[in-house]
């Protein structure tokens, strides 16, 4: 098994292009399977996920072919709705295989998803959505089964914003006639981009960053190409190493406002970050002051696929802050870990309370989950001394080559085998 050995105290400098975005990339692959006409992808990225979510496609007849950073797919010869366990279970995305499926052949058997051990991870968001628009759905033996033989457009109320819920219910709804509402719908930037890629294919879709998305049934999508936006999240983990680290750099491909909520925070304590057309220039040196009380939520609110991250940039900031996680009831894996490395943080509940430290001290740590183990490469980079970061498996699942990236800004980070 691979680990990351990194040496601390480098500042960062220089210009990063940043990769497509893994949680558009991942709803638009399943998507793929409601076209009957090829399609080609801009830009793939080389993440563990997106590539599970390639052998669920090629598993279910699809034919894919890499050319250069262009995805081929080919979904014309389709011949199987059914999702096994040993590939669902890799990826949380999996789910939205039920919507596709749904869409294209009025049914689907898909075992239960993976993803990263975050919480409890439930689905009963969607399967009430997949009920109110007439599926069956009956879940036994580990797979839920659907039978969408009689399945009509209605207008769903979400109990919760769900992101995965929402892109579920778009794509079930697509090529089933008639207008279908989703109320209370998720509003993250990934979703956005996957209406554009339906109405790319013919899809009728408006709304979507709106919190409602209304879907007029059509007969037939065709085939088209598409470019996928920039993964605002690894922006986001780049952007926080700076100010731990020190330095310039300017990150490439990610708008601003998909990280507002990110931009305002730090702007409270004059951070120096600038946003140009789809450039984030990030200048900072020395201590940061503490950003007190940060609470995670939904879009627009503080991301919580950055809180890891952010939590990391409190361990070294002068004073007391004190970090809410209000969507994942299990998301501080990554807390005792930068205890070892010297961090002052008490977790109660949902709640992780930083001391922010002079510094942290290298040392070996063990990455539980994709965000939290990018937490404690920020930390190794400015620790003291060596730091080495086991679980690599989980980073790779989102980042494409996080070393070799980091690297570029001039990190001291290399990839070594056990
Ligand atoms: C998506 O997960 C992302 N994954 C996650 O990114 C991200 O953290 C999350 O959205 C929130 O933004 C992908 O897009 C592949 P949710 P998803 O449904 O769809 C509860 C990363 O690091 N819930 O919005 O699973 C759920 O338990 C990953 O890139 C239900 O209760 O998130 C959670 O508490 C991690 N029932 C909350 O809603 C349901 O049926 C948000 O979940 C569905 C969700």
């Amino acid at each position: 098994m691979a680990k990351l050995l990194i040496h601390g105290g480098r500042k960062l400098s220089g210009e990063l292009q940043i990769t497509a975005a893994k949680n558009a990339y991942l709803p638009i692959l399943a998507a793929c399977v409601l076209c009957e006409e090829k399609i080609v992808l801009h830009n793939y990225p080389h993440y563990c996920d997106t590539e599970s979510m390639c052998k669920i496609l090629t598993s279910l007849g699809a034919n894919i072919i890499q050319e250069g950073s262009d995805l081929e797919i080919d979904p014309s010869a389709l011949f199987s709705w059914g999702v096994e366990s040993e590939l669902a279970c890799q990826v949380r995305s999996s789910i939205f295989m039920l919507g596709a499926l749904l869409g294209r052949f009025k049914k689907a058997r898909v075992a239960y998803p993976g993803g990263c051990e975050i919480g409890a991870r439930p689905i009963d968001i969607h399967l009430a959505g997949f009920r109110k628009l007439g599926v069956k759905v009956e879940e036994k033996h580990g797979f839920i089964q659907c039978d969408a033989s009689n399945m009509h457009s209605a207008t769903i109320l979400l109990d919760f914003p769900s992101v995965g819920a929402t892109e579920s219910l778009m794509m079930a709804s697509v090529l089933t006639s008639g207008t279908t509402r989703i109320l209370n719908a998720a509003k993250e930037p990934e979703i956005v981009d996957l209406e554009n890629f339906l109405v790319k294919m013919g899809a009728k879709v408006r709304g979507a960053g709106t919190g409602e998305v209304v879907i007029e049934g059509v007969k037939k999508l065709k085939g088209c190409e598409y470019d996928p936006i920039k993964d605002r999240i690894i922006a986001g983990t780049y952007l926080i190493a700076t100010l731990m680290c020190g330095g310039d750099v300017t990150l490439k491909g990610v708008k601003g406002e998909h990280l507002g909520a990110l931009i305002d925070k730090l702007g409270q304590t004059a951070c120096n970050i600038e946003c140009k057309n789809d450039k984030i220039r990030v200048k900072a040196e020395g201590r940061m002051a503490a950003l007190g009380k940060i609470e995670t939520s939904v879009y627009p609110g503080l991301p919580t696929d950055l809180q890891a991250q952010i939590l990391a940039l409190q361990t070294i900031s002068d004073g007391s802050s004190m970090i809410c996680e209000n969507v994942f009831e299990s998301r501080f894996k990554h807390v005792p870990e930068l205890i070892k490395m010297g961090a002052d943080i008490h977790v109660k509940d949902r709640v992780a309370f930083v001391r922010g430290v002079k510094k942290l001290y290298g040392a070996s740590v063990t990455g539980m989950e994709l965000r939290g183990t990018a937490s404690l490469v920020l930390a190794g980079l400015v620790a003291e001394g060596y730091t080495t970061v086991s679980g690599v498996r989980h980073i790779d699942r989102g980042y494409s080559a996080i070393e070799s990236e980091l690297s570029s800004l001039g990190a001291d980070i290399r990839r070594v085998k056990d």
